[in-house]
């Protein structure tokens, strides 16, 4: 069950994501378990456990480093006392999601990303062609003491009144450096977005909450 407080950041999330497809909350994770989920992700990479990121899917996966020089582990419950802790935040989220704006989620699926330096992911949407589950996405960012001049950052594409900075399309960029402790939370169908290069490792746990399917798999 989650705190008062986790519970009125959780509905802050549902407020944000009916009113402009995103939110960001910096104190819904509490400092010990992002320092708790940096070290496990070091551990796992240390321990060989991280692959290279593919993009596409099933038969389709193939690994690009020209789009995406990520490396990964999923996770799965009952790995870790950190993992298990965070995973059952996102439950809390999960049901917060479907009382307040109907989206049906089912489940979670997440993996630990490492950037090495000079790594990116280049500008995506969440979602695959063939498979629409991937409702909502999440990004728990897993660097303590992280600069703005280390780059890095989590590019958003959103929608909205052109500005100064916006590209070609009349999309609104907003950059969010990836500080440990802050969680970003976007509807994946609707948010393009993109990981800069970073000059330091840069960690992050990705994750995504998703529909049952119209078609099996
Ligand atoms: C992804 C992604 C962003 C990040 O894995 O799909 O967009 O900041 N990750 O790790
Ligand atoms: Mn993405």
């Amino acid at each position: 069950m989650p705190t008062t407080t986790e519970h009125s950041l959780l509905l802050a999330i549902v407020d944000d994501l009916a009113e402009s497809g995103w939110s960001q909350q910096n104190h819904l994770v509490a400092q010990d378990l992002t320092r708790e989920l940096a070290a496990e992700c070091r551990k796992r990479a240390a321990q060989g456990g991280l692959s290279p990121a593919s993009i596409g899917r099933g038969a389709t996966q193939v690994v690009r480093e020209g789009v995406r020089g990520d490396q990964i582990q999923w996770l799965e419950r009952g790995q870790s006392a950190a993992s298990d802790r965070y995973l059952a935040l996102m439950d809390g989220l999960r049901q917060a999601l479907n009382q307040g704006l109907y989206l049906g989620l089912e489940d979670y699926e997440s993996h630990f990303a490492l950037y090495p330096p000079g790594a990116f992911y280049q500008k995506h949407l969440d979602r695959f062609r063939d498979d629409d589950r991937r409702a909502v996405s999440v990004l728990l960012y897993l660097n303590q003491d992280w600069l703005p001049e280390h780059g890095g950052a989590l590019r958003l594409y959103l929608k909205g009144e052109p500005e100064a900075g916006e590209d070609q399309q009349g999309e609104r960029l907003h950059d969010i450096a990836p500080l440990g402790g802050s969680l970003v939370v976007f509807m994946s169908a609707e948010v393009p977005h993109e990981v800069l290069p970073a000059t330091r490792e840069r960690l992050s746990l990705a994750g995504w909450f998703r529909r049952r399917g119209a078609r099996p798999l």
